[in-house]
């Protein structure tokens, strides 16, 4: 095998909540990821040494600073091996808007590269791999597109999938950068845990009514208080008749999730006549995560 082109697909959040801050800075969390129908793709051939990355799409940092090329060099540091990767990545997903693009793309890599190497590193290693690139990497190795996560994204709990639900992003111009958002919630004086803490009751997690019960984000109202357009956004998008609407991460996309498409097409023609300058994408939830190829 010389090449694995894989999809690497966004996630939003169905719940989000802050329980504590560590004395690093670092925040440990309890989240809900679901994957949706909206997908990067990930090609990886073996070349010459080194990592060569070459991005279709918006580039908004130099190719050493981006997740995938990083998540290549920690695996050929890893593994010792001195053949190199060349990565073609073709972005679909917006960036810096809290829908994982980037940490899907590392996931992607690891996964393909594994792959491509006969299997190099047990599951195990490629988890650790990937907690160390980021809190949302692991979660793209799953099985599952639905799971719950803790800590920093490290521990996480496989769940059985939902049936596809129609979902509305409301994608705006500009981006929230993740350590923002959490300066942002300790400035505001919130004292973390901002709700109470309890075990969650993963039964809750099997059924869309369920999920709405439970969907929360700490860290929406000290986003809002960052960028006060995604909370009049936020209203909107709550009085549309959806099963729920939240910020995604640390944003900046909203996201509503509906029971049908009608009702969900019906939100995103009227809320596009009424915030223009916003990117509106039609998608679903995933029941599978999706096959290679
Ligand atoms: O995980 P990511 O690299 O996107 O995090 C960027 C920054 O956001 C971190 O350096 C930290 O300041 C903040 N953060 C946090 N707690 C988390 C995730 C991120 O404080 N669980």
């Amino acid at each position: 095998m010389t090449s694995v082109r894989l999809r690497a697909p966004a996630k939003v959040n169905l719940r989000l909540r802050v329980l504590g801050r560590e004395s690093g800075g670092y925040h440990q969390l309890e989240t809900v990821f679901q994957a949706l129908d909206l997908s990067d793709e990930v090609d990886v051939r073996s070349g010459p040494a080194g990592v060569h990355l070459d991005l279709d799409g918006p580039e908004p940092c130099p190719p050493e600073e981006n997740l995938a090329y990083r998540a290549a060099s920690a695996f050929l540091d890893r593994t010792g091996i001195a053949q190199g990767v060349s990565i073609r990545l073709s972005k679909r997903i917006p960036a810096r808007g809290g829908l994982g693009g980037g940490s899907s793309d590392a996931a992607a890599v690891l996964r393909a590269m594994n792959r491509l190497f006969r299997d190099v590193l047990p599951g195990r290693e490629l988890e650790r791999l990937a907690a160390d690139l980021g809190s949302d990497v692991p979660f793209f190795l799953s099985p599952s597109p639905l799971a719950l996560a803790w800590g920093r994204g490290d521990r996480f709990l496989p769940l059985n999938a939902l049936p596809p639900a129609p979902v509305l992003l409301a994608v705006p111009a500009f981006g929230v950068e993740t350590h923002r958002a959490f300066r942002a919630l300790g400035a505001a004086g919130v004292p973390a845990p901002v709700r109470p803490v309890g075990a969650i009751d993963p039964r809750k997690l099997s059924s869309w009514e369920g999920v709405a019960e439970l969907a929360a984000n700490d860290l929406q109202d000290a986003v809002f208080g960052l960028e006060p357009v995604l909370r009049s956004l936020f209203e909107a998008l709550s009085g549309v008749g959806a099963r729920l609407s939240l910020l995604s991460g640390s944003g900046s996309t909203l996201f509503a999730l509906f029971e049908d498409r009608s009702t969900r097409d019906e939100a995103a023609e009227a809320l596009s006549r009424r915030f223009g300058d916003v990117n509106w994408l039609r998608t679903t939830t995933l029941a599978a995560m999706p096959a290679p190829g």
